[in-house]
C-alpha cells in the first residue's frame, strides 16, 4: 500500500468540463455558509464539505478536503482513501489504484500488490476499462453488482518486438475488457504462467487496473518496462469514474414531491435512486432553492446567435427583424428591408437566387466529382493491397465452382445499415460482427476486423479460397468478402439461434432441450465437424480457438462451427509456418502454450473441454473455485481420479444417461485432455466412439493411437495475425461471465 500512497502525491492535471450544476452565479452550488470549493475542485450539492454540517445531503454525499500537505485535496467521506478530482452532474472522477507484481530474474516474487475498492453509496461507471498489462500475466477482476461478476485479461507475448506502440491494447502485452454496470465493489489479482522468467529482460512486472476509457493509450515495450514510468502516468492521468445517485437503496425516490427544484426535473435512475436536471433553457443547482434559472440566452450570443432584436423569455428567448424589416434574425444578414419598386427587387432576387444556384451546383458537382474520385482510388487502393486482383485470378483460374462473393463496400455498408451499433450481434478484442441483409434478404454476419498486416494478403486470399470451399453442414459458411477496405470484411451466413455456451450456461442445468440425448448429438456433430476439416479437406485446417461460444446452433438446434479467424492451414509440404499463441484460456491446449508446437491435437484437447462443459454445465473458468481447479480441465481430470465424479455431472444427465454412458464420456473427456498431445485420440476417433456410446450401452471402443502418427508443426511465436476476430459474446452474455483472450 505505500506504494500506491506515494504515488497518490502526483497531481492531476486534467480539466474537467463542468455542467449545470455550478452554470450560474445568481443560484447557489452549495447550500448557504457552506465552502463551494476544496483547492480548485467544485463541490456542488447534493455533495457537501464536513460531516454533520448539514451542508451535505446524507452521510453518502459527505466529503472531506484536506489542506493539511499545502494543496488543498478533496475526499469521500472522512478517510483520505478516495480522492475526488471533479465532481459533475451524474458522476465524479476519482484517484485510481492497482494491483501489480514483480518478480525477479528466477522467478520469485519480488513485489505484489493486490487491489479493491468498495464505495457504499455509489457505482463504477461503465466508462471504466479492466486494462491489463503485462507479457506473462493473467488477470481477474471480481465485484457485486447484486450478483457476483468476474471477468478476466490476459496480456501474452514472447518477444519485445511483438509488441506494437500504436496506442492500442490489444491483447500483446495488453489486454483490456468492460465491466457491466452497478458494480459498488471490486478486487483485481494477477497470476502469471511463468513467473516472467521467459520475458524477465524486457518485462518484470504484472499491472492491472480499472480506469477510464481513452485515457490509459499504451505505449508498447515502454509500458511493460519497469523504468518506463507507466505507473506514474496512470496515477496522474487515469481516473475512475463513478456514478452517483441519490438513494440507490429507494428509500427516495421522485415520487417524493420535494425532490427536485423548481424548473428542474427528476429521472429514476436504472440501478436504483434519482437524480434531478434543469429543464431545457434553465441552468443552475436543481437540488437547492431557488431552483434552476432561467438562461438569459440574450447574453451569451456565442451560443445562441441573434442579428436582430433579442427577448429573453422563460426558457428560451424570441430573437426578431427589426420592426420594418422580415426574415429570420437569428442567421447574419437574415433580415431584409422591403425595397420601394416591389417588382424590379422581386426580379432581382429570382435573379440572384438563379446565379446563385447555378454556381452552387457546379462547385458541388465538381467537389463531389473529385471526392468519389478520390473515393474510388482509395477503395481501388486497398482491393489491390488486400489481394483482390491475386483473388480475382485465382477465382477465374480454378473455374470458380463455389459461391465466393466479393462484396462491395456499398453493398455491405447498405446491408448492415451503415455499420449501426443496433447491427452489432458480437464484440471482441479484434473486432466486430454485425448483422446485414443482403439485398437479396439473405441473411449474413459482417465480421470487420481491427488489424491486419498488409504484407499477408497473399496469405490471406488462399485462407479465404479454401475456406470457402469447406463445405460442411456443421459448419459455417463463409460467403465471401470485400476487399475495398483498409482490412478486408469477411461475410459469413447469419445463424440464429445463439450459441452453445449460451445455451448451457443462461439457465441453472442449461436450457429444456439440452437433454443427454441432444448433448451428445451436439457432441458428435462438433466433433464430425472438426474431423472433417482435420482430414477431409483440400488441405488439413487447424481451428485453433474451439470453445462453446464459438459452436453456434440454428433454428433447429444442429451445431455450426464458427470463427476461422483464428484456423491455418497446415501447408502439405509442412513447411515453417509463423503464427501467434491464439485461442482461450481454460480451452487453450497446454501443450501448445508451453511448446508452440500447432497440431490437430490442440483442437482435440479444446474439444475435450468444451465436452466437460457439456456434461457438467460448469464454467470453464472459475474463480470459485479452489486455485489449482479453477480451470475445469484440472477439474474434471481431478474429479475422476479421485472418483468424484457424480459430483460435478449435470444431475439431469445423471438421470438421463447409463453410469456406463457418463463413465464413457468421461474417460473420453480425460484421454482428449492428455497433456501430451499424441496420447490424445483423433477427432475420427472421438466421432466413433461418440457414436457407439450413443447406440449402446456396452463397452466403448478403445484405440490407443502412436505418437508417431500426430502431425506437428515447429511454430514460431511472434508476428501479428492475419484476421483476428474472435467472439467474446456472439448473442450477448450475461454478467458473470469469465472470458479471457490470448492473443
Ligand atoms: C488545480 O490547482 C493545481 C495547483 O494549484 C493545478 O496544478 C491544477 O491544474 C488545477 N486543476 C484545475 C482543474 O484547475
Ligand atoms: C454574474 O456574473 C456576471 C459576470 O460573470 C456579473 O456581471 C454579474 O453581476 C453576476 N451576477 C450576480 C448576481 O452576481
Ligand atoms: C490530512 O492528510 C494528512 C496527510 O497528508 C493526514 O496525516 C491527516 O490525517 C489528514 N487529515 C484528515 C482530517 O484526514
Ligand atoms: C531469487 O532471487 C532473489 C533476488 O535476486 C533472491 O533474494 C532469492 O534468494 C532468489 N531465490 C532463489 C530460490 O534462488
Ligand atoms: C473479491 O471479490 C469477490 C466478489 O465479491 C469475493 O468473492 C472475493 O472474496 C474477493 N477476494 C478477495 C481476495 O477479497
Ligand atoms: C511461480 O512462483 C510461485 C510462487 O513463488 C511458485 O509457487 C510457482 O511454482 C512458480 N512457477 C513457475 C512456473 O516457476
Ligand atoms: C417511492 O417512494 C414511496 C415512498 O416515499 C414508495 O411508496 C414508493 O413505492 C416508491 N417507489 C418506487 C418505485 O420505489
Ligand atoms: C420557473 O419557470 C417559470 C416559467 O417556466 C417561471 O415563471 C418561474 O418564475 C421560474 N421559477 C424560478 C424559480 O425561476
Ligand atoms: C416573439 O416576438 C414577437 C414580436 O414581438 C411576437 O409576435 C411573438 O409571439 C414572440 N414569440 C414568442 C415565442 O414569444
Amino acid at each position: 500500500m505505500l506504494l500506491h500512497f506515494i504515488l497518490s502525491l502526483y497531481t492531476f492535471p486534467f480539466t474537467m468540463a463542468l455542467g449545470t450544476l455550478q452554470g450560474s452565479n445568481t443560484s447557489a452550488i452549495a447550500k448557504p455558509n457552506c465552502p463551494t470549493h476544496c483547492g480548485n475542485v467544485t463541490v456542488p450539492y447534493p455533495f457537501g464539505i464536513g460531516k454533520d454540517t448539514g451542508c451535505s445531503l446524507d452521510d453518502s454525499f459527505y466529503v472531506t478536503c484536506n489542506t493539511s500537505d499545502g494543496t488543498p485535496k478533496l475526499f469521500l467521506g472522512s478517510t483520505d482513501e478516495i480522492q475526488i478530482y471533479s465532481i459533475s452532474d451524474t458522476e465524479f472522477r476519482m484517484h485510481n489504484g492497482f494491483a501489480n507484481r514483480c518478480y525477479n530474474r528466477n522467478g520469485t516474487i519480488s513485489e505484489d500488490y493486490d487491489w479493491s475498492i468498495e464505495l457504499s453509496a455509489f457505482t463504477f461507471s461503465v466508462k471504466n476499462k479492466f486494462t491489463v498489462l503485462g507479457c506473462d500475466d493473467y488477470s481477474f477482476i471480481r465485484g457485486r453488482n447484486g450478483e457476483e461478476f468476474s471477468s478476466a485479461c490476459m496480456g501474452v507475448c514472447s518477444k519485445a518486438q511483438d509488441v506494437s506502440d500504436n496506442g492500442q491494447c490489444p491483447g500483446v502485452g495488453c489486454c483490456q475488457t468492460s465491466i457491466p454496470k452497478g458494480l459498488n465493489y471490486y478486487n483485481i489479482t494477477l497470476n502469471s504462467f511463468q513467473n516472467h522468467t521467459d520475458v524477465w529482460s524486457f518485462n518484470r512486472c504484472g499491472f492491472a487496473f480499472l480506469g477510464e476509457e481513452g485515457t490509459f493509450v499504451f505505449q508498447g515495450t515502454n509500458d511493460l518496462s519497469l523504468e518506463g514510468g507507466v505507473w506514474e502516468r496512470i496515477d496522474a492521468t487515469v481516473p475512475i469514474v463513478v456514478d452517483w445517485v441519490i438513494a440507490r437503496e429507494h428509500t427516495r425516490n421522485c415520487s417524493e414531491s420535494s425532490a427536485c427544484k423548481e424548473n428542474s426535473s427528476c429521472y429514476e435512475v436504472e440501478s436504483g435512486g434519482y437524480r434531478c436536471r434543469c429543464n431545457n433553457g434553465f441552468e443552475g443547482n436543481p437540488y437547492l432553492d431557488p431552483g434552476c434559472q432561467d438562461i438569459n440566452e440574450c447574453d451569451d450570443p456565442g451560443t445562441h446567435p441573434c442579428y436582430g432584436d433579442c427577448k429573453n423569455t422563460p426558457g428560451s428567448y424570441n430573437c426578431t427583424c427589426p420592426s420594418g424589416s422580415f426574415g429570420d434574425a437569428k442567421i447574419e444578414n437574415g433580415c431584409q428591408h422591403p425595397n420601394n419598386s416591389k417588382f424590379s427587387s422581386t426580379i432581382l432576387i429570382i435573379a440572384l437566387v438563379f446565379g446563385l444556384l447555378a454556381i452552387l451546383s457546379s462547385i458541388l458537382g465538381i467537389f463531389y466529382g473529385i471526392r468519389r474520385r478520390k473515393l474510388m482510388k482509395l477503395r481501388e487502393k486497398f482491393f489491390e493491397q488486400n489481394g483482390g486482383l491475386l483473388l480475382k485470378e485465382k477465382i477465374k483460374s480454378q473455374g470458380s465452382q463455389e459461391a465466393m462473393t466479393l462484396f462491395s463496400l456499398a453493398q455491405l455498408r447498405k446491408a448492415s445499415n451503415n455499420y449501426s451499433q443496433q447491427n452489432i450481434i458480437g464484440r471482441g478484442a479484434f473486432g466486430v460482427v454485425y448483422k446485414g441483409v443482403l439485398s437479396d434478404k439473405r441473411v449474413v454476419a459482417i465480421k470487420k476486423s481491427i488489424i491486419m498486416d498488409g504484407s499477408q494478403a497473399e496469405q490471406f486470399i488462399n485462407e479465404v479460397l479454401i475456406l470457402t470451399q469447406v463445405i460442411h453442414r456443421n459448419v459455417v459458411k463463409l460467403l465471401g468478402c470485400c476487399l475495398e477496405e483498409e482490412i478486408p470484411v469477411l461475410v459469413y451466413e447469419f445463424i440464429s439461434n445463439n450459441t452453445l455456451g449460451h445455451h448451457i450456461h443462461s439457465k441453472v442445468g442449461g436450457m429444456s432441450w439440452l437433454s443427454w440425448e441432444s448433448r451428445l448429438r451436439v457432441a458428435i456433430e462438433t466433433a464430425g465437424a472438426l474431423a472433417y476439416l482435420h482430414s477431409e479437406t483440400l488441405m488439413p485446417i487447424i481451428h485453433r480457438d474451439v470453445k462453446s461460444t464459438n459452436i453456434l446452433l440454428d433454428d433447429n438446434y444442429t451445431v455450426k462451427i464458427s470463427d476461422f479467424g483464428a484456423s491455418r492451414l497446415i501447408p502439405l509440404d509442412r513447411e515453417q509456418v509463423t503464427t501467434l499463441v491464439q485461442g482461450t484460456l481454460g480451452y487453450l491446449d497446454p501443450e501448445y502454450f508451453n511448446t508452440n508446437k500447432l497440431t490437430e491435437k490442440s483442437d482435440v484437447y479444446s474439444f475435450g473441454v468444451v465436452l466437460a462443459e457439456l456434461i457438467t454445465g460448469k464454467k470453464v473458468i472459475s474463480a470459485d473455485r479452489s486455485n489449482d481447479e479453477k480451470s475445469l480441465a484440472t477439474y474434471f481430470v481431478n474429479s475422476v481420479t479421485e472418483n468424484r465424479l457424480h459430483g460435478i455431472i449435470e444431475p439431469r444427465i445423471l438421470d438421463e444417461a447409463t453410469p456406463e454412458q457418463i463413465q464413457g464420456v468421461a474417460d473420453l473427456v480425460k484421454r482428449c485432455l492428455n497433456l501430451q498431445g499424441c496420447d490424445r485420440p483423433t477427432m475420427k476417433e472421438v466421432v466413433l466412439e461418440l457414436g457407439n456410446l450413443r447406440k449402446s450401452t456396452t463397452h466403448p471402443w478403445i484405440q490407443q493411437q502412436t505418437c508417431e502418427e500426430t502431425r506437428s508443426l515447429d511454430l514460431e511465436v511472434g508476428q501479428s495475425d492475419l484476421y483476428d476476430v474472435s467472439l467474446v459474446s456472439y448473442g450477448g452474455s450475461k454478467s458473470s461471465n469469465t472470458f479471457i483472450h490470448v492473443v
